[in-house]
């Protein structure tokens, strides 16, 4: 299928508007994209025509929205290539699904004086659930470093494991510099220690093909805000064998089998995860921007992205001011730099001006920004309707807040 991206961006009616009368330049895809008309229209309809609590009631409406939540999970199930749809637990995101698995599968297989792998290009959502476990359980953090390319120092984490290994929770591709990590070889690593691993998917998943059978992960998480869907929505997946032992981590609603006031029994998978009324529209919608994604072609996807990243690392490193933190060989499209005198705050609020969104902070990666002893810097994300005309006129915004802050 052939790749118009003119035609992709109007199927995203946000990208027609004007902030401060300049054309919208969004560029701010690692931590939310924007919603095209299939999803945007998908949710209106459920809330006009469709609208009803799932798993709840004998009528018309209740099946409906039943249905169509079910056929939701079943396309999640294709799209990431899970063995059962069962294995897909519709949670509110990446974090929930991150925290949940840190009390449910904290609780049943983590014990004092156990160990938890985690790599030094996590977000925040992907260390602090574990520090929090380890401050319960009196367990204990250990960190792959990367090197200032931002690629994994993999030898090391051979070394980190031993008998008190219990967990290993990587992300897939880094928010920050969007490295993707041989997670493959990651996971065939731990398992021949017999430990499981979970894969934080959040920046993944809108990029490039996951086959988590494939890649044989324990667990992989992800959200539907960081690709084409609504937000509130976000998905846990786990091998059936982990899923049927580990515990509910919430309780209330669907999740139960009896309730006595002796004992309470819990429901199947996938149920035993979904407590309290789900976020069926969220599901619908999500399962919405799957389909999105598909038509768009996930090969042309691919390949429109990879342009855009060589095109923009290209435009930076040729003005000669712009330190790129992340020089990985295998990255998705995000550059993320600082202008040479120029505090990322001020560029962020000069670009804003322009009409440029982009992000500027830490990203939620605090520890990315120690690694490289700064306090901050800028991101650039693109997503599959982004141009390379945009990357022009983000680097004329550039030059002109080098001009304004450092001369
Ligand atoms: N949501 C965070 C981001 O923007 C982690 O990358």
């Amino acid at each position: 299928m052939s790749f118009d991206v003119y035609k992709i961006r109007n199927h995203f009616p946000i990208l027609r508007d004007k902030i401060y009368g300049k054309p919208l330049v969004y560029l701010d895809n690692g931590a939310t994209t924007q919603k095209p008309l299939p999803v945007i229209e998908c949710i209106n309809a459920i809330h006009r025509h469709g609208n009803s609590s799932i798993h709840r009631g004998v009528h018309y409406l209740s099946d409906q929205a039943t249905d169509a939540y079910e056929k939701a999970r079943q396309i999640v199930q294709q799209f990431i290539h899970a063995k059962h749809s069962h294995e897909i637990i519709f949670t509110s995101g990446t974090t929930a699904s991150i925290n949940g698995l840190a009390f449910s599968f904290g609780e049943r297989y983590i014990h004092e004086g156990d160990e938890i792998i985690i790599t030094e290009m996590e977000h925040h959502a992907n260390i602090v659930p574990w520090q929090m476990l380890c401050e319960r359980k009196n367990t204990k953090l250990k960190v792959i470093p990367f090197n200032d390319d931002g690629i994994l120092q993999l030898d090391e984490m051979e070394k980190m494991i031993n008998k008190k290994t219990r967990l290993v929770a990587v992300i897939h591709a880094s928010n920050t510099l969007a490295t993707i990590n041989p997670v493959k070889s990651i996971v065939s690593l731990a398992h021949k220690y017999n430990i499981p691993v979970i894969i934080d998917g959040a920046q993944s998943v809108p990029h490039i093909p996951i086959d988590v059978q494939e890649m044989d992960c324990d667990f992989f998480v992800f959200s539907g805000h960081k690709m084409y869907g609504p937000t509130g929505i976000g998905i846990l997946y786990g091998k059936e064998k982990w899923l049927s032992d580990m515990p509910p981590f919430q309780g209330g609603g669907e999740m139960v089998d009896v309730v006595t006031f002796e004992k309470t029994t819990y429901n199947q998978l996938p149920y035993k995860f979904e407590a309290g009324t789900m976020n069926y529209v969220g599901a619908i919608g999500l399962g919405r921007a799957v389909e999105f994604i598909l038509s768009a072609g996930q090969e042309n996807i691919i390949r429109h992205e990879h342009d855009l990243l060589k095109y923009a690392v290209g435009r930076l490193d040729e003005l000669g001011y712009i330190t790129l933190y992340g020089r990985a060989p295998e990255k998705t499209s995000i550059v993320s730099f600082n202008i040479w005198d120029v505090h990322p705050y001020d560029a962020g609020m000069v670009l804003d001006k322009m009409g440029i969104a982009v992000r500027t902070g830490t990203h939620c990666a605090q520890t990315v920004m120690q690694h490289y002893g700064i306090e901050g810097n800028i991101r650039a994300s693109f997503a599959l309707y982004n141009t390379s005309e945009e990357i022009d006129y983000m680097v004329e915004g550039i030059k002109k807040v080098k001009s304004m802050f450092s001369g």
